[in-house]
């Protein structure tokens, strides 16, 4: 504990408040700031900064540009880290399921890791199976971003992503902001920039559990999506093509309800995923502004968090691959469904698949994409 916050909370306690007071307290100002996070193999310094707004704190690794984490208060004003993680640079190497990571250049499978654009095959690495899974062995989460701080709380993440790196065609300039708004809103802004076309699918995979991380699972948390559609998947987890509807199926969340309360149906779709692992088509299609695609709540804490975007499509992952190998932030070790990914996205394996919205970029255009995640406590 830092000097300061130990003052902090020394002067608190003379004044008879409680630890939570102190906290949300502590949430709601000061300038980012950053501090060492460890080094990687070659010596590479990692940063982890932090932001605090409206009581809202969250902390993020120069390396993936990584959520570490993610605190928010329950009803009671008591703040948790509600994002799985590591609390050092090491696993986010060499074991994370891309805890809270930026993906790129492409959020998702690619089927056989190939595609064909303007006449040319590109040929993608297969790190899932015969699949390519969320830009290659060495995506966005793999990398150093370069971070500025932005504003009272906020942070510019950039990267430059060679022509031909992880098999992508084009040299590809991505920046985004990371941004809490002064009630504690967590904003991504995504933009990206190429110097010949390319395919891009940007998204954020933070793994949430509205109880805090290592407290166990998330089958009890409430869950709405503004999807009557959903992309089916074939054994290997690529869409067939078909938008499915929900209604009458276990993918019927239109309406809130607990994530375990059908995950056990036997569903094929479900058996496929070992669980919900599927793209949702979001009703409201692509919008130029953010808008509601997800509400997330968790009874116990009265936690509750929506998600607004600008994206077409979001990946429900509940966590399944998960499997008590990993320990996590606290020291806990992470278990089946202890946390869940609501990835707001275009849909999975685009490049191959005609019929759904197109995922290229040409020189000249902007890639844009925003989400916004929301935090209330009831
Ligand atoms: C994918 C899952 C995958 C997970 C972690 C999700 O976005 O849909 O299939 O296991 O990321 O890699």
């Amino acid at each position: 504990m830092s000097t300061s916050r130990r003052t902090v909370i020394a002067t608190a306690a003379a004044a008879g408040l409680t630890a939570a007071t102190v906290g949300s307290a502590a949430a709601s100002g000061g300038a980012p700031r950053s501090e060492p996070f460890g080094q990687l193999a070659d010596g590479t310094e990692i940063s982890r900064w932090t932001l605090a707004r409206g009581g809202t704190r969250l902390k993020v690794l120069s390396y993936g540009g990584i959520v570490q984490s993610l605190e928010i208060p329950d009803r009671a004003g008591r703040r948790a880290n509600v994002s799985l993680g590591f609390d050092r640079i090491d696993p986010y190497v060499t074991d994370s399921p891309y805890f809270g990571a930026l993906i790129g250049r492409y959020g998702n499978r690619i089927a056989r890791g190939r595609f064909t654009l303007d006449g040319t095959e590109y040929q993608l690495p297969l790190n899932d199976g015969q699949n390519s899974l969320h830009g290659g062995d060495a995506g966005f989460d793999k990398r150093v971003w370069d971070v500025t701080p932005n504003g009272p709380a906020g942070l510019t993440l950039r990267y430059t992503s060679q022509d031909g790196e992880m098999g992508y065609p084009g040299t590809l300039d991505v920046r985004v902001d990371y941004t809490l708004t002064d009630s504690g809103d967590f904003r991504i802004d995504y933009e990206a920039t190429t110097d010949a076309p390319t395919v891009v699918n940007l998204t954020s995979h933070i793994y949430f559990n509205l109880a805090g991380e290592g407290s166990g699972g998330i089958y009890d948390h409430r869950l709405s999506l503004g999807a009557g559609r959903y992309t089916p998947v074939d054994a290997t987890l690529i869409p067939t093509g078909e938008l499915a509807r929900v209604a009458g199926t276990p993918f019927d969340f239109r309406r809130a309800k607990p994530i375990g309360r059908d995950i056990r149906e036997g569903h094929e779709q479900l058996i496929r995923g070992q669980g919900f692992d599927h793209n949702f088509v979001l009703d409201k299609g692509i919008t130029g502004r953010p808008e509601r695609a997800a509400t997330l709540y968790d009874p116990a804490s009265g936690r509750l968090m929506t998600i607004d975007t600008t994206e077409p499509g979001l990946q429900f992952y509940s966590g399944n691959f998960l499997d008590g190998t990993l320990t996590g932030t606290s020291g806990r070790v992470y278990r089946q469904g202890d946390g869940l990914c609501l990835e707001t996205q275009h849909f999975p394996d685009s490049p191959n698949q005609p019929d759904f919205p197109s995922t290229v970029l040409r020189p000249g255009q902007t890639y844009r994409s925003t989400t916004v995640h929301s935090f209330a406590a009831r």
